[in-house]
């Protein structure tokens, strides 16, 4: 049987990606499966947790045992579930692929094609809802962030990533590379655990249910230090 190390732990994790709606029937979205949010889930909730999954469009995955599921629809949708779950969480882990950006305007018929060039979609930010999460955290709360990054010729992944965890302020960021068909869908991931004190633990290739628990022996660890 596996350890329960998180047995009275209420953890919130987010899972899949956001759709951002253009009109009744298109959106923008993103290749998050949910694949890792729910294999977080699962582990978390193996290990005794009691595990609310707030999931976005996913590919067609079971729900965890044991496990609460929330749906929703858009990032503004899933910033409200989150603050809502989060307030009563003692880990929040933000697995999800979250749109960066939305449509301005939803239109309410669908758009017509038209015979001239068509409009510009104009974009607006949505809400960064882990700096939200990472700023409304209560005592002894931890909060987990992910990213997704791709290097380029001036800076690494690993480089992307120390900078997100700073800008954003998390207790823990697990960092995956991505792009060249890795991690987004796929059955397996790999990635580097960042911690504000310095600390980089590489995770190792393997099925997404081993990145979890990587994740959750890490969120262990913190719990049990004295804060
Ligand atoms: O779902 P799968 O197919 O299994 O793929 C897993 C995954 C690659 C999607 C997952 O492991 C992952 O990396 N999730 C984060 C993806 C992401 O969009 O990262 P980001 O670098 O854009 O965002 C950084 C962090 O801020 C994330 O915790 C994200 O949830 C959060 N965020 C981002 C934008 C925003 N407006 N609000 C947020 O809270």
């Amino acid at each position: 049987a596996l350890p329960r190390t998180l047995e009275g732990v209420h953890v919130a994790i987010s899972a899949g990606g956001t759709r951002e709606a253009l009109d009744p029937v298109r959106f923008i979205g993103n290749r998050s499966s949910g694949k890792q949010g729910y294999a977080l889930a699962r582990v978390a909730a193996q290990r005794g947790a009691r595990v609310t999954l707030v999931a976005g469009n996913t590919a067609d995955l079971a729900t965890p045992a044991g496990v609460d599921l929330v749906r929703i629809g858009s990032a503004v949708e899933l910033r409200e579930a989150m603050h809502e779950v989060a307030a009563d969480a003692d880990v929040v882990v933000m697995a999800a692929a979250v749109a960066d950006f939305r449509p301005v305007s939803l239109t309410g018929h669908k758009i017509k094609k038209t015979d001239g060039d068509p409009d510009p979609i104009a974009l607006t930010k949505n809400p960064d809802i882990l700096v939200e999460l990472v700023a409304a955290r209560r005592p002894g709360q931890l909060v987990v962030g992910f990213a997704a990054e791709t290097g380029d010729e001036t800076t690494s992944v690993l480089d992307y990533g120390r900078a997100k965890l700073r800008r954003k302020g998390c207790d823990l960021l697990v960092l995956n590379a991505v792009g060249d068909g890795k991690a987004f869908e796929q059955e397996d991931n790999a990635g580097w655990l960042l911690s504000p004190d310095g600390s980089e633990i590489a995770i190792p290739h393997g099925p997404k249910t081993q990145v979890a628990s990587a994740v959750w022996d890490a969120v262990t660890a913190r719990l049990t230090q004295p804060q």
